[in-house]
């Protein structure tokens, strides 16, 4: 690899993608690819805190894999792997969980969250932060680009990294958040005070980069907006002002430009607009998804030699914590 900083990002596979991870995450993946070193992963062992169909992950996986491909991120440019892949995860994954207060962990807005949607609440949804920690510091990470709901979990990464330094000695870069300018924090179509999530029940408060052209058409129609019928880019009208972000984010405009283009014409023709501005901003994704997913060979080449080359640069790392922490080296 040419000396070039780090880029690192992942994504569960626990069901289909929201345009929520595509603009927050995905989409941005792309454009770094030429500037960096960029890893992306599919986080499959991040997906088991909660229980999966087995089958259902299995197909999960790869469909994540043929949309990071359909995306137009390249192999050739990044290294894109399967996390359980690589082992080192979850062995980096331990040794920084002797180092993570359970407090800490106990105060992440996202345990808390989905703690108390499960009755019954597992080691591993807790533990999680610290096998994102893991994924980051592996590979030496400058740079994590991802959506404003992962902030805290860079947070403890950051923190992580420099207990570890501080006790041992330098060891894992400091890595930083990345997140988009519009978009970071895209919310459901149904309810703009919550995020835009593959788990809400409510069908319509979401679209799937999967969705077919016609219901991403008619789920936006039914986004809610609210009755005061003023075109702004406000807090106070939440619905509307998540719709513009979604423009922005597919089209390029900033949210003053849509404004100043609808600010007359009302949300009506504001939504038939966005709904092809979506439609066509993805058609090139889902027409090049299809024709991926159904290639298993080279979805497998793909996989197997990003794994490679992961595990090369996972393992220099943790052969060194491994003898800094006191383990006699094999
Ligand atoms: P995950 O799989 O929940 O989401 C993947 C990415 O999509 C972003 N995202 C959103 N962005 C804007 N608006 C939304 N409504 C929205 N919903 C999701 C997320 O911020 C994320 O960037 N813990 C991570 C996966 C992970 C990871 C890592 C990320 C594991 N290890 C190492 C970076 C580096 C997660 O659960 O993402």
């Amino acid at each position: 690899m040419e000396d070039k900083k780090i880029v690192y990002s992942g994504i569960q596979p626990s069901g289909s993608l929201t345009i929520g991870n595509y603009i927050g995450a995905l989409k941005n993946f792309i454009g770094l690819q030429d500037e960096y070193n960029c890893l992306y992963c599919i986080v499959d062992m991040h997906a088991i805190t909660v229980a999966q169909e087995p089958k259902d992950l299995r197909k999960n996986t790869l469909d994540v894999l043929a949309l990071y491909l359909a995306a137009g991120l390249d192999p050739k440019k990044s290294i894109i792997y399967i996390q359980s892949h690589v082992p080192a995860h979850a062995e980096l994954g331990w040794v920084l969980n002797t180092m993570t207060g359970l407090g800490q962990l106990q105060r992440m807005t996202q345990f808390k969250d989905k703690a108390k949607k499960y009755t019954d609440v597992q080691a591993g949804l807790l533990n999680y932060p610290v096998l994102m920690a893991a994924d980051i510091l592996l590979y030496q990470s400058s740079f994590v680009p991802v959506g404003e709901d992962q902030k805290q979990h860079i947070e403890i990464t950051r923190d992580l990294a420099q207990r570890f330094n501080s006790r041992y000695s330098e060891t894992f870069t400091i890595p930083e958040i990345l997140t988009p300018k519009v978009g970071a924090r895209i919310m459901s179509l149904k309810d703009p005070s919550s995020k835009m999530s593959k788990s809400d029940p409510n069908k319509d408060g979401y679209i799937l980069l999967l969705d077919s052209e016609d219901d991403t058409r008619k789920k936006i129609k039914r986004a809610v907006t609210d009755s005061s019928g003023e075109f702004r880019y406000s807090d106070e009208q939440a619905g509307l002002k998540n719709l513009i972000n979604i423009h922005a984010s597919f089209s390029g405009m900033s949210p003053e430009e849509i404004v100043k283009k609808y600010e007359n014409l009302g949300y009506g023709e504001f939504k038939e607009d966005l709904g092809e501005v979506v439609v066509e901003g993805l058609r090139p994704l889902r027409e090049r998804f299809k024709e991926i997913r159904e290639d298993k060979a080279y979805l497998e080449s793909v996989y197997k030699e990003g794994a490679e080359k992961a595990s090369y640069l996972a393992n220099k790392t943790l052969r060194k914590v491994y003898k800094k922490v006191g383990f006699i080296p094999r």
